[in-house]
């Protein structure tokens, strides 16, 4: 693994071992490089009303949209228990809605421990955005 990339999930590691996930025990940490190259990360946050947590991916793109940057250049997700950690459906739309055909999305090999890249199309085809209620 390259040292940008190297960079990207030691970012999202660090959140990942912040994550607030008391319920489901599986705690996840997401690692947004913008198109301006700052590095922004969020983790998953639990709640005792359950469907009030909110998803790493989620908690990375707020912060994003808090520093005032809205271009996702790549992403990195991390599980501490499980990789490669998927970004579930409702977070590829989210990562979608900041993305271009150049986004790429970074999964750890649980394995090797090495980088697997999908891009957003991939991930999500076909998807709905932003052009479709332009
Ligand atoms: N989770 C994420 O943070 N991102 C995903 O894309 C998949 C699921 C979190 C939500 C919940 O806190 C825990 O993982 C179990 O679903």
């Amino acid at each position: 693994m390259d040292d940008h990339l190297k960079t990207l999930f030691d970012a999202a590691d660090k959140a990942a071992a912040r994550a607030y996930a008391p319920y489901s025990k599986f705690f996840v940490g997401a690692a947004i490089r913008t198109s301006s190259g700052q590095i922004i990360s969020g983790c998953n946050i639990e709640n005792a009303a359950y469907p009030a947590g909110t998803c790493a991916e989620a908690g990375a793109i707020a912060a994003m949209i808090a520093q005032g940057e809205s271009k996702i250049a790549e992403i990195a997700i991390v599980g501490v228990k499980s990789n490669p950690c998927y970004p579930c459906g409702a977070c590829r739309q989210r990562i979608f809605e900041f993305s271009d055909t150049a986004t790429r999305v970074h999964l750890r090999d649980g394995a090797t421990g090495e980088a697997i890249t999908h891009s957003i199309d991939a991930l999500l085809p076909h998807a709905f955005g932003p052009r479709d209620l332009a």
